[in-house]
């Protein structure tokens, strides 16, 4: 498969992850504007992959702004930067990606406009990059403390199409399947957006990865079967303390597993911790649309006018997760020491400084 986003030919290219299974369209976009809106009505989702559409925005909006010098050119960016930064509110890769490309742009001793420009697109082609290889380290930590016949039962889809590339929690099962262990995933459908049922079957099945894919409320009842064996899910921002938020739905997953004595993990790359946010109550939760809910697809299904509260994700307090598998390992608690070590290996691999 091709990458879930690219840059070619100044444009930025994602597939449609809205119609996916049934029909596959790649989309392009040649401003930071409708990236923004693309991020917002989920043409592009998955923390890691609007992390790297958010660096690509920025490098269209260096590409389209008609600055002549260096200050110009930086407040563009930092225009683009807010405009971006507030296509969804939970995912902290997405400013992550912007401060870290505007960062680079303003310490840059360049100056001349059209230099910042193809830094600032080398940046954000660097974060996509990364982001691959950011997986394959972690997908094989994650597959190192994997038996050698697991069921897996995952949420939502943090696959391929939540990344540029492999998957964090896809990227784990796919690491222990090229490994010769014998993998088997329960696939939440996740209402209400169905990317359990819509994009992380297809992954598996394309990938040829035994799977079968269930409706939320059987997970329960298979854990307390002895059916699962360990639960993985991705993130969208991580708090200092270990706090996870996730799509909704993970936190009852994680009880779960608590309650049937199985062990439960999040799959983590670096960017997605937040340590500037001591607890996962700090943690933005968006609230979307009520039609999500109300319909399947297309088809309403609830009465006209039925009050729904949408809320896109959840937090999983920290005592209920056993680790957090990153690209530097597997933290386990006290989170508070072991995250922070993480992120300040990751910053020492990329040889930059914090860039928050
Ligand atoms: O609303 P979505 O589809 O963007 O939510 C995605 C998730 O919750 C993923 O689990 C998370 O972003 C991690 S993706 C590697």
């Amino acid at each position: 498969m091709t990458r879930t986003i690219w840059w070619e030919d100044n444009q930025v290219k994602m597939i449609d992850q809205r119609i996916l299974p049934l029909e596959f369209e790649i989309l392009s976009y040649n401003d930071h504007h409708s990236v923004a809106q693309a991020i917002k009505e989920m043409v592009i989702r998955g923390a890691p992959a609007i992390g790297a559409a958010a660096g690509f925005g920025m490098a269209l909006a260096a590409l389209q702004s008609p600055a002549a010098d260096r200050d110009s050119l930086l407040i563009d960016l930092t225009g683009a930067k807010e405009v971006l930064d507030a296509a969804r509110p939970t995912a902290v890769n997405l400013s992550w990606a912007t401060t870290r490309i505007l960062e680079l742009a303003q310490y840059l001793v360049l100056p001349c406009a059209d230099d910042i420009r193809s830094a600032v697109l080398a940046e954000a082609q660097r974060i996509a990059d990364e982001d691959v290889e950011i997986n394959q380290r972690m997908g094989a930590f994650g597959a190192s403390i994997l038996p050698d016949e697991v069921n897996i039962l995952t949420h939502c889809n943090a696959g391929a199409l939540a990344t540029v590339d492999y998957g964090t929690t896809l990227g784990v099962v796919r690491a222990a399947a090229a490994a010769g262990k014998q993998v088997h995933v329960w696939v939440d459908e996740t209402r209400p957006r169905l990317q359990g049922a819509r994009l992380t079957a297809w992954e598996l099945m394309r990938d040829g990865i035994p799977m079968t894919l269930i409706a939320d409320n059987a997970a329960g009842m298979l854990m307390r079967a002895g059916r699962v064996d360990v639960v993985l899910f991705g993130a969208d921002r991580v708090a200092a303390n270990g706090d996870v938020a996730n799509k909704i739905g993970s936190y009852k997953l994680a009880v779960l597993a608590r309650e049937n004595g199985i062990p439960c993990y999040a799959v983590v790359p670096t960017p997605t911790i937040d340590l500037a946010l001591a607890h996962g109550d700090l943690i933005p939760i968006e609230e979307r649309g009520w039609e999500e809910v109300a319909k399947v697809g297309s088809e309403q299904i609830a009465p006209d006018g039925a009050p729904v509260y949408n809320p896109a994700f959840d937090v999983t307090p920290h005592r209920y997760l056993t680790g957090i598998i990153t690209e530097e390992g597997i933290c386990y608690p006290p989170f508070t020491v072991s995250l922070r070590r993480a992120v300040a290996a990751a910053e020492a691999r990329r040889g930059d400084g914090a860039t928050r």
